[in-house]
């Protein structure tokens, strides 16, 4: 027999336990399907290559085609506190319970803002949402002036001018209060 097919014959045999070895792990749960882990570095690592690819070939340098001014910034913050401030924290970037739970970790934007990224990789996030994390896709659901104005907000959060500065600081804190007490008497959550 041709020598070759040995080696053709091998690796298609590695082929199938490798297969086989992957299907038995999903099929038995050793697939981690927890929320209250830590991801692997291999996870985060695939993950945010993988999202930046994506971004970078979809979104761009989509420029906001909305004029910067108090109205639509005015907007974007009530856009934000009505959509996003459950997970992403209010400007003294306290986590909510629910921010505190989710697997993949919701920057409080308030402390980690996303004011140096371009605004088409920004406006693609909120459009799409992020796979395989908390983060919604808000295309179905806001239109793209909307988008544009909680990008704007997003851009500008770290120098409002005073009249949306004021509404920024005053959308509630998302620190639940069920949360401190519990803390404070030492129960356990739920
Ligand atoms: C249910 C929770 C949840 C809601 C609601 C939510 N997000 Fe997110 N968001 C996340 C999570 C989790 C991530 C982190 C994803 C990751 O690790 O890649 C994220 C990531 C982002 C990022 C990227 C941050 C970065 O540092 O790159 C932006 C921008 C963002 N969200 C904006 C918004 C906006 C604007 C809204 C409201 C319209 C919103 N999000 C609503 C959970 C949420």
């Amino acid at each position: 027999m041709n020598p070759w097919r040995w080696v053709v014959l091998g690796a298609a045999g590695v082929l199938v336990v490798g297969l086989l070895v992957a299907y038995a792990a999903v099929a038995f749960g050793l697939v981690p399907a927890n929320a209250d882990g830590k991801p692997s570095s291999l996870e985060r690592w695939a993950a945010r290559k993988s999202l930046n690819a994506t971004v970078q070939r979809e979104a761009g340098g989509k420029a906001n085609p909305l004029p910067v001014d108090d109205a639509n910034l005015k907007a974007g913050i009530k856009l934000y506190g009505s959509n996003c401030a459950v997970c992403h924290g209010a400007s003294d970037a306290k986590g909510s319970n629910i921010a505190l739970g989710l697997y993949q970790h919701a920057p409080q934007l308030g402390k980690h803002g996303v004011e140096d990224d371009a605004e088409g990789e920004t406006h693609w996030k909120i459009q799409h949402g992020i796979r395989l994390t908390g983060m919604p896709s808000f295309g179905k659901s806001l239109n793209d002036t909307e988008i544009w104005q909680l990008v704007m907000f997003l851009k500008h959060m770290d120098k409002l001018p005073s009249a949306a500065q004021a509404d920024w600081k005053k959308l509630p804190s998302q620190e639940s209060a069920e949360h401190s007490h519990r803390k404070q008497a030492g129960q356990p959550a739920g």
